[in-house]
């Protein structure tokens, strides 16, 4: 067994080291030295902890290609938890240090506060943090991030992005899909009330705003991947950010459209907000947009002469379809932002 020294350059230039021996992947290898980057399914099948080698040699695990397309691993990218060194190794990170934690992913009690159908099997779960060791609740996280909410009395947790900003009163909201079977869907479903306690892990995850000027800003979110783009954008509104901004929100069926009043809200608060609503198979009706977020994006691409940063949210064909028109019309790949849904 050999032990290699593994050199991590952020985006915004800060540099971290590690050693990691051949037989251990690169994020358990960080985790030991308390380096804790972000990842979610840990397995290679989400994509979370995607990262560029710049120098070295390595080996990459078996992994679903939806999280790494064999095109991008050609040219150098991983996954953090699928990658083993063969030599040392210098690797870029697609965040700026502040997304890096030391020691562990946070761990706190949180309660039940409401639990509310906003569509078509879809609810708004809202927890309160409990007070921690110093008394206090905060809820802090940057808009984009995730929490994972473990199932009570089965150890398994399901990671949920939050729809809502960092606050005082401790307050989390996720809207969650109802999957049929669905571990967290069936606890929500048939246990879940008012005041019943879970555990949360987090905030995690890389997938936030990112500081580009005042460059148009474009979200394209499809189903509960909705949740995210909501929080940054009630952050653009609290701020009042002046970028141009864009939401395309895609469903497949115009019933299972959800959280229209907030989106409403949004524009009355961020007035330079335009809102596509797509539907892909809508009934006889619908007025909006017929087709995929990733259509109307690539329609607007094609229309306006505009190159934004464009963030990405919701299943796997959504994002790939996405990420394809936006390369297709020249949006350089670190203009695009994508976090993506596992089944589970
Ligand atoms: S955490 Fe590595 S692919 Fe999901």
């Amino acid at each position: 067994m050999s032990t290699h020294t593994i050199e991590l350059t952020t985006r915004d230039g800060e540099q971290l080291r590690f050693n990691c021996d051949d037989d251990r992947n690169l994020l358990e290898a960080a985790a030991d030295a308390r380096i804790v980057l972000p990842s979610q399914c840990r397995q290679g099948s989400c994509g979370a902890c995607y990262a560029d080698v710049t120098r070295g040699d390595y080996s990459l695990g078996e992994h679903n290609p939806a999280a790494l397309s064999a095109g991008a691993a050609e040219r150098g990218g991983i996954l953090l938890c699928r990658t083993f060194p063969l030599s040392d190794l210098s690797i870029a990170l697609p965040f700026d240090h502040d997304l890096i934690l030391r020691g562990e992913i946070r761990r706190r009690e949180a309660a039940v506060a409401g639990i509310e159908p906003v569509g078509e099997n879809t609810v708004r779960l809202t927890l309160l943090l409990a007070p921690d060791e110093d008394g206090a609740s905060v809820a802090e996280f940057e808009p984009g991030q995730f929490m994972e909410l473990e199932v009570p009395e089965q150890g398994i947790r399901r990671a949920y992005s939050l729809s809502n900003t960092g606050n005082w009163e401790g307050r989390l909201e996720f809207l969650i899909r109802l999957q049929p079977g669905g571990l967290f869907s069936t606890w929500l479903r048939e246990q879940a009330h008012a005041g019943k306690t879970l555990t949360v892990h987090g905030p995690q995850g890389a997938f936030v705003l990112c500081e580009n000027g005042f460059r148009p800003r474009w979200f394209v979110a499809g189903g509960t991947g909705l949740a995210p783009m909501l929080s940054m954008l009630r952050r653009m509104a609290a701020f009042q950010e002046p970028h141009p901004v864009r939401l395309y929100f895609g469903v497949n069926r115009t019933e299972e459209l959800f959280c229209l009043a907030e989106l409403e809200a949004l524009k009355a608060e961020l007035p330079q907000l335009q809102v596509t609503l797509c539907v892909w198979k809508p009934n006889q009706d619908w007025q909006g947009f017929c087709g995929t977020p990733a259509d109307a994006l690539a329609q607007d691409l094609s229309s306006l002469n505009i190159r934004p940063d464009i963030y990405l949210c919701g299943p796997p064909a959504l994002i790939d379809a996405a990420e394809a028109a936006a390369r297709a019309h020249g949006v350089p790949g670190e203009q695009v932002f994508s976090e993506k849904f596992l089944p589970a």
